[in-house]
């Protein structure tokens, strides 16, 4: 099922929320549209977000064939306040950005091309991640996951999920825990949907139960996607992560990060500088729009953490896998 689709004149986008229940796409005619529909999660996960926004800027410049380089500049400011965490979408409107300027006859055009390539090199590069992570794999693995670093998450294919579905072919991948993924739920809504419907067997647990599984010998490597990687190595992914990272080392289990090179922001060194960001507590007291918690109580609500490289087995990327020096 396609998840995002490109018109020229609007880009749809598979509703992200309403997954696996309802199969409802959101019509995006210009970039006020696109934003909107990344803030509020309508399309979710690094990549697939840097595809849309690339999407989102070529589409502005042609809703504004007069001045389409100035629409495309307006396009990428207002992009680049959506989600401060994930690289790949400040990559995307930094190669948006680089076809401007030149001596382009049609520029509508080139940027139009420059984002389906980008969107195209991503899925390529998703195919070359599952082959390098899948060798990693002994076969019949049990394998963790958090959150959705699949299709869904990506141009298509998936970063984790791309390794788990790869690995699954070749007989490396018996069996897939996915983490439900507490607030948004991604695990249980996107991953699950994901994995069930190309027959791959998974159950899913609450983030609470990994360290039991791990104790209990039933997992046998954990694949996480990521949002951005510093030059030394360091991971933002989803919120609850680290903790995955923590119980993997404790029970001698390998963690496992798959992204693409574009995740990779070469200008950080230490996590630390990674901007989180922190979405409306609401999503943490609420479930299903229904208040769970006393009135008067506080939520907090990070979206992401930051898992320091020493707890990182290897970083699968589409050239290769990254292991941390001797
Ligand atoms: O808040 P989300 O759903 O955008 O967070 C997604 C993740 O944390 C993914 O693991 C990450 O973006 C990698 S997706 C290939």
């Amino acid at each position: 099922m396609e998840h995002i689709l490109w018109e020229g004149n609007a880009v749809l986008l598979l509703d992200q929320r309403r997954l696996p229940s309802e199969v409802v796409y959101v019509r995006c005619e210009d970039v006020e549209a696109v934003a909107r529909a990344i803030e509020e999660m309508v399309i979710r996960g690094a990549p697939a977000i840097g595809i849309v926004a690339a999407l989102g800027v070529a589409l502005e410049a042609r809703r504004n064939p007069r001045r389409p380089e100035e629409a495309a500049l307006r396009a990428i400011e207002v992009l680049g306040r959506t989600r401060p965490t994930a690289r790949n979408l400040f990559w995307a409107l930094e190669r948006m950005k680089g076809i401007l300027g030149s001596p382009f006859r049609d520029l509508v055009k080139a940027l139009e091309e420059e984002a389906l390539r980008i969107w195209r090199e991503d899925v390529e590069a998703n195919r070359a991640i599952g082959l390098h992570g899948s060798e990693l794999l002994g076969p019949g693995s049990r394998v963790l996951t958090h959150c959705n670093a699949g299709a869904l998450a990506t141009g298509g294919y998936g970063t984790a999920l791309g390794v788990i579905r790869r690995g699954f072919e070749e007989g490396k991948v018996r069996h897939v825990y996915a983490t439900e993924t507490r607030p948004f739920l991604q695990g249980s809504r996107l991953t699950a949907w994901e994995l069930t419907r190309e027959g791959i067997p998974v159950t899913l647990i609450v983030e609470g139960a990994a360290g039991y599984l791990m104790s209990r010998g039933m997992v046998d490597a954990v694949i996480v996607g990521a949002d951005r990687i510093t030059s030394r190595g360091d991971v933002a992914n989803k919120i609850g992560t680290y903790t995955l990272a923590v119980l993997a080392r404790q029970h001698s289990i390998p963690f496992y990060v798959a992204a693409p090179l574009s995740t990779f922001d070469f200008s950080l060194l230490g996590g630390d500088q990674i901007p989180i960001e922190e979405r409306d507590p609401r999503e943490v007291l609420e479930v299903g729009g229904r208040r769970i918690a006393p009135e008067g109580v506080e939520g907090m609500n990070p979206a992401f953490d930051v898992t320091p490289a020493e707890f990182v087995t290897a970083i699968i990327t589409e050239k290769g896998v990254l292991w941390p020096p001797l």
